[in-house]
């Protein structure tokens, strides 16, 4: 399947659950229906995400044996690599099916992969780095600021948040799935207690280019 007939796919089985009031079921029914083909993911590249790498290579980051955790992990290539990196990961999914996924792929990993629900995570859990890649900008508008407020919480004082996903100029640009963040909607990083240290917005590789977001945040207090 290509990438176009995979997003098309994603739309026909999303499209089913939301009509059946349930927009988040839709990703485990994806992950269950592939089979084990990763070319039915849309977002499943098999390699870490180009701009998370690129940020790790321009600010030199050096993890220091320090916590991380990827929200949202699919298929495990983010988590991967920040283990590679250094980091003690964490990394979930709401879906069963990408968290076993990700062990059958990576049989001897570091990283700690667990089934979780980013709206109602545990208390305990704080991390050093807290990485979000693509999985605010896949749920509806309605539910972003709470996502956004839920993962804001996992970041320990002193430490970081990396957001990177699609960027919409204002809402009228959020009518296609994956729906972009707006300025506003990244905003929720400020009101739920982080600090702005840098957003970039920038057009990707691809043809035709996609404008992204790459967002760092960090807990002062
Ligand atoms: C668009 S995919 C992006 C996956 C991965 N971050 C990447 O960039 O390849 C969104 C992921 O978030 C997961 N997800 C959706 N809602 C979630 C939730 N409430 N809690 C945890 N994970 C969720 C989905 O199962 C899916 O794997």
């Amino acid at each position: 399947m290509n990438k176009d007939e995979a997003r098309r796919k994603v739309s026909e089985i999303a499209g089913e659950h939301f009509r059946r009031g349930d927009p988040v079921g839709w990703f485990e029914a994806l992950y269950q229906q592939s089979a084990g083909d990763a070319s039915w993911i849309p977002w499943a590249d098999m390699q870490p995400n180009p701009m998370l790498v690129e940020w790790f290579e321009r600010e030199k980051i050096k993890s220091g044996g320090k916590s991380a955790v990827v929200i949202g992990c699919g298929l495990g290539d983010d988590a991967e690599y920040l283990a590679a990196m250094g980091y003690q990961v964490t990394a979930f999914d709401i879906a069963p099916s990408a968290v076993d996924w990700c062990k059958q792929r990576y049989p001897q990993t570091r990283v700690n992969y667990q089934v979780a629900d980013l709206f109602t995570l545990s208390p305990n859990w704080l991390f050093d780095l807290v990485v979000e890649i693509y999985t605010v900008q896949a749920l509806p508008t309605v539910f972003r600021e709470r996502a956004i407020t839920s993962l804001s919480r996992l970041v320990e004082t002193g430490g970081y948040l990396l957001a990177i996903g699609r960027y919409a100029n204002s809402p009228d640009e959020q009518d296609l799935m994956p729906w972009p963040l707006t300025r506003e909607e990244l905003d929720g990083y400020t009101r739920a207690g982080l600090n702005e240290i840098q957003v970039e917005v920038f057009h990707d590789q691809q043809t035709p280019p996609v404008r992204r977001f790459r967002a760092l945040y960090r807990r002062s207090t």
